[in-house]
Parts: structure tokens; C-alpha cells; sequence
């Protein structure tokens, strides 16, 4: 036997790759960045997905560590491991859904934004292996600064023609799942029980949770809301600062991008109903970008929904959120134009 049998070796795996051709009904997904905080715990979960067929794990480092320990967990998911971009279209080719947690996190005292330099250069090269080897792929982009690094896939999908607004989505169901968590501890209710829509983008004051709109529905005192606002827009800052330079979330994030790549699958396969919060192209607002709820199917978001009655105190925090999106958009798109 091969020491690495899910690298590529061949032979032996005739009736695996039999099985993940044909046989198992589900769906062909990668992960971008796969080694990685986030990716490890992200594809463990995700090789748990019984919706999931085909799993391929890209890194530019030990991806063959990471694929050979998940490839033993014996669920439906085959799973092959690619190193490097020399195998980028390799682990690219046939995909349904890509998703990328690739670049660096940040490290106490730092924004998102200056996460830019960096990742924005990865998120360009990853979508540039996109737009070749999987252009009709559903994209989850995690990578800091979503704000920017959505905008920047946008501008390389479109110099290639392959850009399609409904397949991209800036994953921002991380917020979600803070503001259920903080709000059903407020509220002393299981946090299953919580929905929290929240909208605008994924940075400091462009996260905009709208309690208003809680449901079940309840009402906050003004302490109540200043307080959960800040909590969940100062989430990702509250993780940065407890590691203290070991990196942001990487356990939460891996469930929270599970929990939305699961209803992206589940909008592939028809289901009737699919909802869920993301950062896509948007007419919601005057801006080209925008985070909201949307419906997923089988063509990816089929319709971003409008943002609802907000009141008083998330109409003044709507506009501060749309004037800080703003520039992060546009230096997304001109990074890529200029
Ligand atoms: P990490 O450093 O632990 O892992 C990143 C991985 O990306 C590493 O394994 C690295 O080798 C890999 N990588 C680097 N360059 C690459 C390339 N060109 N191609 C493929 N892989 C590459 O970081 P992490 O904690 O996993 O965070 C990853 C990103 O996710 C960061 O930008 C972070 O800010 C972001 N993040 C986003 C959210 C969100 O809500 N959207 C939440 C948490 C973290
Ligand atoms: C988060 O919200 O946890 C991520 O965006 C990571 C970070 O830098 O805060």
C-alpha cells in the first residue's frame, strides 16, 4: 500500500474513485487554505457532511499531513490532498463548492484591513485557479478582509467572463452565530432557539446585527442593545486579544463555515426555503456589496432579500457601516483594476 493513498498514487484506488465518481450521490467540494486554524477543523467537519461526495484539501503546506489523518475517519467523503500551486487545478477541477479560508490572521492591535496586503494577492491567485478549473463553482470566501477580498474575486472572475454575482458569497455567518449566542445569553434562551439577522459587512462597525428584528421577538433596553451590538461587531477582536498573537477564530469560523456551506449544498440540491446571512453583490443598497439575508438554490444566492424595518438606532448605525464599506469595496475592486 502506498504510505499516502489519498495523495494521488493511483493503483489501489480504483474502487475508491469508483465510489466517488458515480456512486455516492452528493457533493464535490475544496478547501482552500486547508492546514490552516480554520481549514483543519473545517475539513474534518466537512468530511462529516453526509451531502458531501468528494473532498479535496489544498494548502501550500502540509495539505499530505492533514489529508492523511482525515482520510481515515470513516464517513462518505473521499478525500485527496493537493500541496502547493503546482496542484491548484488539480484540486479545483470538477468542484461544486470552493471554499477559502487562505491568508493570515490577524494578531492583537491589528484591523482586518491590515490583513489586506497580504491576502489580497492570495484571494486574486486562488480565484484566477477558480475561474479556469471550476468557473460554475459556488465560492465561500472567508479570508480577511471579506469587505475587500469579495470585491477583489468579483473583479478577477469578471476579467476572466466567468463572473456570476450569484456564486459568489463573502461568508459572514460567523456574526450570526456570535449575535445568536450573545442575545439568547441576554435573553436566558437556548441559542438554537435564536435567530439574529445581521447585515451590512464583516469589519468592526460594518457588522450591523438588527435586533429589531429578533426572533423569537422580544424587545432590549438601550443598554441592552449598545451593549450586544458592541459585543458582536467586537467579536472576532474579543478571540484576537484571548490568544494573544496565536491567531483569531479558527474553532468557531470552522463551524460557522460549516453551518453555511451546508446550506449552500442544501440550495444545490432544491431545497425549497434555504435562508442564510452572506456578503454578496447587492441592489439593497446604493452600494455594488452588501451582507443580508439571501435565498440559496440551486444557482447559488437567487435572491438577496431587503433589509426590513430597522429602527432609529440601526438606521444611524446602517449609514456609519455603509460609509466605512465604502472604501473597503473600492479598494478591493481597484486592486484588481489598477
Ligand atoms: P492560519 O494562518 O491558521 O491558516 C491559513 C492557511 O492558509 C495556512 O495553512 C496557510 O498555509 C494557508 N495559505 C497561505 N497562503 C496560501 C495560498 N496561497 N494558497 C493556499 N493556502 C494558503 O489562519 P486562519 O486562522 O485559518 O485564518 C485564515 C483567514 O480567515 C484569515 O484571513 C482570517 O482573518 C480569516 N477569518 C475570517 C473569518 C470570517 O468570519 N470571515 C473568521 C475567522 C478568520
Ligand atoms: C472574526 O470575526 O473572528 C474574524 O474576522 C477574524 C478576526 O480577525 O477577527
Amino acid at each position: 500500500y502506498p504510505s499516502n493513498p489519498q495523495m494521488g498514487d493511483g493503483s489501489i484506488l480504483e474502487r475508491t474513485n469508483c465510489r466517488a465518481k458515480g456512486g455516492a450521490a452528493g457533493f464535490k467540494v475544496a478547501i482552500l487554505g486547508a492546514a490552516g486554524g480554520i481549514g483543519q477543523p473545517l475539513a474534518m467537519l466537512m468530511k462529516m457532511n453526509p451531502l458531501v461526495s468528494v473532498l479535496h484539501l489544498y494548502d501550500v503546506v502540509n495539505a499530505p499531513g492533514v489529508t492523511a489523518d482525515i482520510s481515515h475517519m470513516d464517513t462518505g467523503a473521499v478525500v485527496r490532498g493537493f500541496l502547493g500551486q503546482s496542484e491548484l487545478d488539480g484540486a479545483l477541477t470538477g468542484m461544486d463548492l470552493v471554499i477559502i479560508p487562505a491568508g493570515i490572521p490577524r494578531k492583537p492591535g491589528m484591523t482586518r484591513d491590515d490583513l489586506f496586503k497580504i491576502n489580497a494577492g492570495i484571494v486574486r491567485t486562488l480565484c484566477e485557479g477558480i475561474a479556469k478549473c471550476c468557473p460554475n463553482a459556488i465560492v465561500n470566501l472567508i479570508s480577511n478582509p471579506v469587505n475587500s477580498t469579495v470585491p477583489i474575486a468579483a473583479e478577477v472572475f469578471k476579467k476572466a467572463g466567468t463572473y456570476d454575482p450569484k456564486k459568489l458569497l463573502g461568508v459572514t455567518s460567523l456574526d450570526v452565530v456570535r449575535a445568536n449566542t450573545f442575545v439568547a445569553e441576554v435573553l436566558g434562551l437556548d441559542p438554537r432557539e435564536v435567530e439574529v439577522p445581521v447585515v451590512g459587512g464583516h469589519a468592526g462597525v460594518t457588522i450591523l446585527p438588527l435586533l429589531s428584528q429578533v426572533k423569537p421577538p422580544c424587545s432590549f433596553t438601550h443598554e441592552e442593545t449598545e451593549y450586544l451590538t458592541k459585543r458582536i461587531q467586537d467579536g472576532g477582536t474579543e478571540v484576537v486579544e484571548a490568544k494573544k498573537g496565536a491567531g483569531s477564530a479558527t474553532l468557531s469560523m470552522a463551524y460557522a463555515a460549516v453551518k453555511f456551506a451546508d446550506v449552500c449544498l442544501k440550495g444545490l440540491r432544491g431545497d425549497a426555503g434555504v435562508v442564510a446571512c452572506a456578503f454578496v453583490a447587492s441592489q439593497v443598497t446604493e452600494l455594488p456589496f452588501f451582507a443580508s439575508k439571501v435565498r440559496l438554490g440551486r444557482t447559488g444566492a437567487e435572491e438577496v432579500y431587503q433589509l426590513g424595518p430597522l429602527n432609529e438606532y440601526e438606521r444611524i448605525g446602517l449609514e456609519k457601516a455603509k460609509k466605512e464599506l465604502a472604501e473597503s469595496i473600492q479598494k478591493g475592486i481597484s486592486f484588481i483594476r489598477n
